[in-house]
C-alpha cells in the first residue's frame, strides 16, 4: 500500500529517506528552508566525514553518485601534543573499508535534483507550527529532519542522556586546496591538544573538486576560541594558519600552500550536544517523528553527525517499509527511535561525550599503547565506523587494562594478522543464526553466530561455537538446552541487536517459549531446539554439540553474511535447476 510521507528538512537524513521512500514506490514529499541552488552557493555546513556502513547504506538506494570521484580516506592518523609543543603520542592505522567526505553543497542538491526527477516533490518553506499541523493532517507520517533548525526544539530535550547544556567546543571549518598530502596514506589527522581542543583534516571532495577539510574545535574561553574577531574568509584562513603554527607545527608544514578552496569554504559556530525524546505532539495531539540530529545531535569531535544520519535514514526506512498499512502511531515512532539508539546512537553519543571530557589517564594509556601496538591502534581507528566497539574499555580503567592485556595476548600468540585472517574466512559464505537460551537466574539469552553447522543425522547433531570471553558463556555452558533460530533475510536487525552487548536484548522481539523456556524467535526460517550435550575445547572458542530434540521449517529468504556484509540470495543463473 502507498504511504504519504511528509519530511521535513533535506539534509543527510532527510534526502536519503525520501529517496529510499520513493525507491519502494511512497509517497513523498520533502519541506526545504533551502533551494538546491541556495545550498550549492551558500556556506559550507559540516565537514561530513562518513565512514564504511554509513556509505553503504547510501550504496544500497544507489546515491553513491560521488564514489569514484571523492577521495578516500584510508585510516586515521593520531597525534597527542605534548606542553613542549612535540608529539607525546603517534600512530595511525588503516580503516577496514575507506571513509568519503562529498560536501553537502554538493550531494544535498544533486540529491534534490533525481528526486524531483523521479517525481517526488519538494516544497520551499520554512516549516514552523502551523505548517507542520497541516502536514500531519494530510500525511500518514511526518518525519522531522530539521538538524539543528528552530522547529527541532518541538522535540522535548532528554536530560537523562544529555549530560551538557552548552556547546562544550568552538567549531571552525576552513575548506582549502594545495595542503600537502599525508603519507603514506591518505587519512583523517586527528590531532589532540590537552585542554586546548583538538585539530583533525582529511581529504574531501568540494564544489570545484578535491579538498582538504580543516577542522578546529576549541575549548570554550581557551586559545582556539578565537574566531569572534575574524570578519573575512582570507581572516579566516590566516587564523586557521596561525592556531596550526602556534600549536601543531608538523600540520602548519604541510599547509605552506593552502588556499582557500572557496569563499564560503568557511564556518564558525557551536552548539550544546542534545538528545531529544524522539515523539512530539502538535497542539491538535498529531504526533511527529524526529530523525538525526534532531533527537541525537552530538559534537563534531568523532565525525559521527552524517554517520547516524544516514543509519537512522536506514533504519527508519526499514520499519516504514515494513509497517505496511498499519497507523503511523507513537509507540511505533519511539520503537523505531529505539532500534536506532539501542543499535547505533547510544554507542557514538557515549564515546563522542567522553572526548569532549578532559583525556583521563587510562585513556592516555590506551592512546599512548596504541603506538607500538598496532591491534590496539587498528580497533581504536575502526571503532569510527562501529562506535560499540569501544564499549566497555574506553570508558573504565580497569577494562582498559583488560583489553590491554588481551591485546597483548593475542598478538604474542598470533600467527597471522588477525584482521587479514579474518577477511579470509570471511570468504566463507553462511547464514546467520541467533542462539538463545534461558539462563538459570530466569534471564533470556541470545546471540549472534554464524558458526553454526550441521554434524549428524544419526543422532541429529549441530555445532557452533561461542567466544571463550564473551559474556553469556556461563548462561550457555550452564544451560539444559539451546536454539538456534535460523534469521531470514529480512531480519537483519536481529543479527545486529543480538551482536550488540546489553542486558535485555530481546526487547522488540517477536518471540515465543521452546523447551526448558528457552526463547524462540518468530518470522526465522528455521528452528532447533536442542539439548546441550557436550563442549569441546576450540582454542578461544568453545564448541557446543546440541542434539537436536526438536525443529521447525519455514518458508523464506535466507540472511546470508559474506566478507563482513549482510547478503540476500538469488539463484546462479547459469545453474537453473
Ligand atoms: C563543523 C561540523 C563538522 C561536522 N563534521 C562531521 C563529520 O566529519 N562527519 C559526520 O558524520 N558528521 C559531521 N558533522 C555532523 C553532520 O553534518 C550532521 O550530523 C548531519 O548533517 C545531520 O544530518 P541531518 O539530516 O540530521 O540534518 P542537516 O544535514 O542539518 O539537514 C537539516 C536540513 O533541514 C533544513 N531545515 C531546518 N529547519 C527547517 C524548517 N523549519 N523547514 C524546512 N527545512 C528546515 C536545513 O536547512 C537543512 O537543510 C559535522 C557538523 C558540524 C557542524
Ligand atoms: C554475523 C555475526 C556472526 C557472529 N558469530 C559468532 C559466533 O559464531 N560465535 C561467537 O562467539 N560470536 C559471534 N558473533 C559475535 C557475537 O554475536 C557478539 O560478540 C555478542 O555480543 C556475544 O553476546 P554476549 O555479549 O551476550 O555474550 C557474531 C556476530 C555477528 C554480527
Amino acid at each position: 500500500m502507498t504511504r504519504s510521507v511528509a519530511i521535513v528538512g533535506a539534509g543527510q537524513s532527510g534526502m536519503q529517506l525520501a529517496l529510499g521512500l520513493q525507491a519502494a514506490g511512497h509517497e513523498v514529499t520533502v519541506f526545504s528552508n533551502r533551494t538546491a541552488r541556495e545550498i550549492f552557493e551558500g556556506p559550507v555546513m559540516s565537514s561530513q566525514c562518513m565512514f564504511e556502513t554509513a556509505l553503504q547504506t547510501e550504496r544500497e538506494l544507489g546515491l553513491d553518485f560521488w564514489a569514484d570521484a571523492c577521495p578516500r580516506v584510508e585510516g586515521i592518523g593520531m597525534a597527542v601534543r605534548n606542553p613542549q609543543g612535540g608529539k607525546a603520542i603517534e600512530w595511525s592505522a588503516r580503516l577496514d573499508g575507506p571513509a568519503q567526505s562529498v560536501d553537502q553543497r554538493v550531494k544535498i542538491p544533486a540529491w534534490m535534483q533525481a528526486f524531483e526527477q523521479r517525481g517526488g516533490r519538494i516544497v520551499w518553506q520554512d516549516v514552523g507550527l502551523d505548517e507542520l499541523e497541516t502536514c500531519a493532517q494530510a500525511h500518514d507520517l511526518v518525519v522531522v529532519a530539521s538538524g539543528k533548525g528552530e522547529i527541532s526544539k518541538l522535540f522535548e530535550r532528554d536530560a537523562e542522556r544529555s549530560p551538557f547544556d552548552a556547546p562544550q567546543r568552538v567549531l571552525a571549518l576552513t575548506y582549502v586546496k594545495g595542503m600537502t598530502p599525508r603519507e603514506p596514506f591518505p587519512a583523517v589527522s586527528f590531532n589532540l591538544i590537552p585542554g586546548v581542543g583538538e585539530y583533525f583534516v582529511f581529504p574531501a571532495l568540494t564544489t570545484t573538486g578535491p579538498c582538504e577539510i580543516m577542522v578546529f574545535e576549541g575549548v570554550p574561553g581557551g586559545p582556539l576560541d578565537c574566531w569572534a574577531d575574524v570578519k573575512t574568509p582570507q581572516a579566516h584562513l590566516a587564523r586557521s594558519r596561525w592556531i596550526l603554527e602556534t600549536f601543531l607545527p608538523w600540520e602548519a608544514e604541510r599547509c605552506r600552500h593552502i588556499e582557500l578552496a572557496d569563499d564560503n569554504g568557511v564556518l564558525v559556530g557551536s552548539f550544546a550536544p542534545t538528545v531529544r525524546k524522539p515523539v512530539a505532539t502538535l497542539p491538535s495531539g498529531r504526533k511527529v517523528l524526529g530523525l538525526a540530529d534532531v533527537v541525537v545531535l552530538n559534537d563534531p569531535i568523532t565525525g559521527q553527525g552524517s554517520n547516524n544520519a544516514a543509519k537512522s535514514a536506514d533504519i527508519y526506512l526499514e520499519r516504514i517499509l515494513a509497517h505496511g498499512d498499519a497507523p503511523f502511531d507513537a509507540a511505533w515512532m519511539q520503537q523505531t527511535f529505539d532500534r536506532y539508539w539501542e543499535g547505533y546512537a547510544r554507542w557514538a553519543t557515549d564515546w563522542t561525550h567522553s572526548l569532549l571530557a578532559p583525556p583521563s589517564p587510562h585513556l592516555h594509556k590506551l592512546l599512548q599503547s596504541a603506538t607500538h601496538m598496532p591491534a590496539v591502534a587498528s580497533t581504536v581507528v575502526n571503532g569510527f565506523d562501529d562506535p560499540r566497539a569501544f564499549a566497555p574499555w574506553w570508558f573504565d580503567p580497569a577494562e582498559a587494562d583488560r583489553f590491554l592485556e588481551a591485546k597483548a595476548r593475542e598478538a604474542a600468540a598470533d600467527r597471522f594478522d588477525r584482521r587479514d585472517f579474518r577477511k579470509a574466512l570471511g570468504q566463507f559464505s553462511t547464514g546467520v543464526t541467533v542462539i538463545t537460551t534461558r539462563a538459570i537466574d530466569g534471564r533470556r539469552v541470545g546471540m549472534t553466530a554464524n558458526s553454526f553447522s550441521s554434524v549428524s543425522l544419526d543422532p541429529p547433531l549441530v555445532l557452533w561455537s561461542l567466544a571463550r570471553n564473551a559474556p553469556s558463556v556461563a548462561d550457555f555452558t550452564g544451560a539444559s538446552h539451546f536454539a538456534i533460530n535460523v534469521l531470514a533475510a529480512h531480519q537483519h536487525h536481529l543479527s545486529r541487536q543480538f551482536s550488540t552487548p546489553q542486558a535485555d536484548k530481546f526487547g522488540g522481539v517477536d518471540c515465543c517459549e521452546g523447551t526448558a523456556g528457552v526463547p524462540l524467535l518468530n518470522d526465522v526460517i528455521a528452528r532447533f531446539v536442542c539439548r546441550n550435550v557436550r563442549q569441546y575445547d576450540g582454542g578461544d572458542h568453545l564448541i557446543f554439540i546440541g542434539e537436536v530434540e526438536r525443529y521447525d521449517r519455514f518458508d523464506g529468504e535466507p540472511l546470508v553474511f559474506h566478507s563482513g556484509y549482510y547478503q540476500v540470495t538469488t539463484r546462479h543463473p547459469e545453474c537453473l535447476q
